[in-house]
């Protein structure tokens, strides 16, 4: 229901504006007031009388109108909203939105808003395929927006593909999900509302205050997991272990270096619905860390490091009483009978699933952008194909989310 709701329309520029008034119409026969913007790329396609008439309010266009500041400040116009809606959401407004810019009025209104937002992307399908679209329409993911779209179809340029903005009652339907704060069935973010504790990279066990033992792990998939599961709407810790990546956008990352700090930072970010354990974590440390550095005796005899266990974080959250994760999925780093090894693994550590995977020479995997990966659950066991490491994170991540909607397709 959405009778009573404020709705902000940003009109922006695109021939897809015309199905914008067509909105307003669908949303006013719902009751809900709508109140308009228009770029002015937004006025070369519709008309700000248009706009007015069908809103029955003013429309408003510029930030610097003395007319408008006055009676609407751009701050009252986010204010007095309970949701923006971005329709059509043009490639330069997004890319302007992704990097926080504030020159027109409708950038302005869209970066000084806490209000949930939601865009309706539309564009020439080239403009929606080039990378630099794609990054902008991840950022805007990554920093909570909603997005519907766009479809794929005949464009109005002539071309056939993706760009095309989502019919109104599409977008009618998106704009009743977000307000009615249930279940997310748009575009993206099936996982809103889901906790997820994700661990990457090596840890370090120190020897001494200038040597430790490591491991060869980037952190790669990780990283790439913890972004994939926010990209579905996850609120996501990343325990990371030292590496040297960017931290992933829309993501809380926490720093660690031992395996007992990546397990008490774990532990801290419990509850959590949803845990990923990617890490290579050490599986011994140094018994007694030597406080100063380690000096040549000048016996010529090495010393003797005396290792003990690390806990297992990956057995530890998936034994935990009252507070384990609804689902726990571990790694298994094989380099012969990589099946067999995993479920093993998988019964002895009590977690759900286990991505197996083949490290062995001349796989490349630890450290390279590539992985080739077994997915063992409690059903069976399913060989995917040899992907990017992002790929396979968007495939874990979407699987994931599966698991908690069985309405959502993973394919
Ligand atoms: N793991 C963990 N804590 C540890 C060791 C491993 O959380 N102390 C997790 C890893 O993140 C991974 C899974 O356990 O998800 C498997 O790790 P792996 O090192 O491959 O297995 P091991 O338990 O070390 O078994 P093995 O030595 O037989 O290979």
């Amino acid at each position: 229901m959405i009778t009573g709701k404020r709705i902000l329309l940003i009109i922006s520029g695109g021939i897809a504006a015309y199905k914008s008034l067509a909105l307003i119409r669908r949303l006013k026969e719902r009751g809900a007031s709508v109140r308009c913007v228009l770029t002015s790329g937004g006025a070369q396609f519709v008309t700000p009388l248009s706009v007015a008439a069908l809103s029955e309010d003013a429309v408003y266009q510029d930030l610097f109108s003395l007319k408008d500041e006055s009676e609407m400040g751009h701050i009252r116009l986010s204010r007095e909203a309970d949701l923006l809606v971005v329709a059509p959401a043009s490639a330069d407004l997004m890319a302007k939105m992704a990097n926080g810019h504030a020159n027109d009025l409708a950038s302005t209104i869209l970066l000084a808003t806490d209000k949930p937002v939601l865009i309706a992307p539309a564009m020439n399908t080239r403009m929606w395929d080039h990378p630099a679209t794609q990054r902008n329409f991840q950022t805007l993911i990554g920093d909570g927006l909603h997005a519907i779209g766009p479809g794929a179809g005949d464009l109005a340029c002539g071309e056939v593909g993706s760009g095309r903005m989502s019919e109104p009652l599409e977008i009618v339907a998106a704009i009743e999900g977000i307000l009615s704060g249930g279940p997310d069935t748009l575009h993206g973010r099936p996982l809103q509302g889901r906790r997820a504790i994700v661990t990457s990279g090596p840890t370090y066990e120190a020897i001494d205050p200038v040597r430790y033992l490591a491991n060869r792990s980037s952190g790669k998939q990780g990283h790439a997991i913890a972004a994939a599961l926010a990209d579905l709407g996850a609120e996501v810790v990343l325990v990371a272990g030292p590496n040297n990546l960017a931290d992933p956008t829309g993501v809380t990352v926490r720093d660690i270096e031992s395996a007992a700090q990546m397990l008490a930072a774990c532990e801290s970010a419990l509850p959590a619905d949803i845990a990923v354990c990617a890490a290579a974590v050490a599986d011994w440390r140094v018994a007694g860390e030597a406080e100063q550095k380690m000096k040549k005796d000048g016996s010529g005899q090495p010393p003797a490091l005396n290792l003990v266990e690390n806990p297992d974080i990956l057995a530890t959250l998936s034994k935990l009483n009252g507070t384990r994760p609804g689902l726990v999925v571990g790694f298994s780093a094989e380099t012969e009978t990589v099946v067999e090894h995993a479920r093993a693994k998988r019964a002895r550590k009590g977690c759900d699933w286990i991505v197996a995977n083949d490290v062995g020479a001349g796989t490349g995997v630890m450290g390279g952008d590539q992985n080739t990966v077994h997915l063992i659950t409690a059903d069976g066991e399913e060989n995917w194909p040899t992907m990017a490491k992002d790929a396979v994170a968007t495939a874990l991540a979407r699987r994931i989310a599966e698991f908690f909607d069985a309405d959502f397709d993973a394919d």
